[in-house]
Formats: structure tokens, sequence, C-alpha cells
């Protein structure tokens, strides 16, 4: 998978992403990364990048011509016109699935605004797809790009090993993993839970299942509603919901009511 960023921070993007796993992905061949730096491609005397917004307002813009440009020669140089990618407050929510569906292109342009935004003209022409990584406003869009060719990685046939390959994670089936344990048995007086030595492998992922659901319950019970239920998750919830009644309601207030069992 190839990522080509255009922004006016290329140094932060490619330190950020050259070190762990996304960096030995890059050394190993099945990634690539390049940052462009839009400077490069102004016409304007003084270098300058960005200008005031027509009609007035705060701030400033940072100009279609130079993204135009160095678009431009990126095609160019590489005889192909990918898709372009716009990081934004303003865009679709980037998630799980988002990465998912990204990560089936075989190359990806991700533009960072800075200042106030970029001229709209520059994400219309380019038929920019917008991105947000969050509801909250960032200074420039270097981050999310970061974090997008993270999460977008990851899903990349070789770049995690067998070891860190996330089939069991978070956001799979739309539930929060369960929790995990490691070596000492005990630590600070905390024990690990029995059932996790007992080698009953069907009882562990039974277990671990109903993890997943409590945790998801008490921290992200809006992702019930894509999350897919078996026969037993209803059984298990609706039994923890039963016990919670006898013993005279919520336990936990930051426990929610979970998924409507019918
Ligand atoms: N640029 C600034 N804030 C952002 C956000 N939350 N997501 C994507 N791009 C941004």
């Amino acid at each position: 998978m190839h990522f080509h960023i255009l922004t006016l921070f290329p140094e932060m993007v490619l330190h950020g992403l050259g070190t762990s796993i996304i960096g030995r992905a890059m050394r190993d061949g099945f990634l690539t990364v390049d940052a462009r730096n839009i400077r490069d491609y102004t016409t304007e005397k003084h270098g300058h990048v960005d200008d005031y917004p027509y009609g007035g307002g705060a701030g400033m813009l940072m100009q279609a011509d130079p993204i135009m440009r160095s678009y431009r020669a990126l095609c160019e140089e590489t005889g192909r016109k990918p898709k372009v990618i716009y990081t934004t407050p303003q865009g679709r929510l980037f998630d799980q699935n988002a990465a998912k569906e990204l990560a089936k292109e075989e190359e990806l342009v991700i533009l960072c605004g800075h200042y106030e935004g970029v001229d709209e003209r520059a994400l219309e022409l380019l038929e920019a797809e917008c991105y947000s990584i969050g509801d909250y406003v960032l200074t420039g869009g270097e981050l999310p790009a970061m974090v997008m060719v993270d999460a977008i990685s990851r899903m990349v046939p070789g770049v995690l090993s067998n070891k860190e390959s996330g089939e069991t994670e978070s956001f799979e089936g739309s539930l929060l993993e369960y929790p995990q344990y490691t070596r000492p048995e005990i630590y600070e007086g905390l024990r690990v839970p029995e059932i996790l030595l007992s080698g009953d492998h069907a009882k562990v992922d039974r277990w671990r299942r109903d993890q997943s659901l409590l945790r998801t319950m008490e921290r992200r019970p809006d992702l019930f509603e894509k999350a897919e239920l078996t026969k037993e998750d209803r059984k298990f919830l609706k039994a923890f919901r039963e016990s919670r009644e006898d013993a005279g309601g919520p336990k936990n207030a930051c426990i929610s009511d979970g998924p409507v069992l019918n």
C-alpha cells in the first residue's frame, strides 16, 4: 500500500510514522509513505501558501494552487491519479470500518490542512473524501493523517506479524476487547482470573466473550447498535441484568442497561 501525504510539515509525519510497527512495515516493503511539502509548489515569490478568506473572518486559508500543483506533480511522477482524503473535523468519522474499507485501496493521498482550512475549490477539484478523527479541533491535519495511516496499515496483509494480528481485538464484531493478563499470576495482591489458568479453551472463550459484553455495556453501550449477538450472548446479558435487578438495581451507575433483548 502506498500513502502520499501532502503537508506543510513533512518531517513531522515521517518521523511519527518511521518508528515501531509502521516503520518496520515500511522497511520490509509492505508500505510506502512519502510526504510532499506543499510549500515546494508555491509560485508566490515569498513562499506563501496561505491568504485571507474572501468575505472576511478570522485566520488564513491554504490556497488552492500549491495544493493542486503538488497533487498534479505526484500524479505525473507516479502515472496514476490516486483517491484523495482530506482530514477535517467536518468529515465522516474515521472508525474501524472506514479503516478496513480504505485498506482495500492500493494508493491513497492524504491532504493535511492548516490555519483555518483550505480553499474549497481545491477539495472540489481533487474530489476529496473528508474524514474526521473525532469531535475536537486540532491545529493541523498531520496528526489525523498519522492516525489514519496507522489504523489503515494495520489492516494491510503482512504489516502485523502473527503475534500482533488483530483478529480478536476491540471493535471486531463491534464489541470492545476483553481484559488481558500476563505474568506474574499475582501482582500487588491482584490475581489473574482463575478461569484463564484452567486450560479449558471453550470456557476461556466464553469468559472472554462475556467480559467483552460487560465492558461494552459499561464503556460503549452505543456499539451494541451494530453488534451481532448470539443466543448465548443474549442469555448471558439477560442473566446479568436479572442478577442486577435482584440486587436492587444497578450496582454501578456507569453500567448501562445494554442492548434491547427480545
Ligand atoms: N483537523 C483538525 N482537527 C481535525 C480532526 N478532529 N479530524 C481530522 N482533521 C482535523
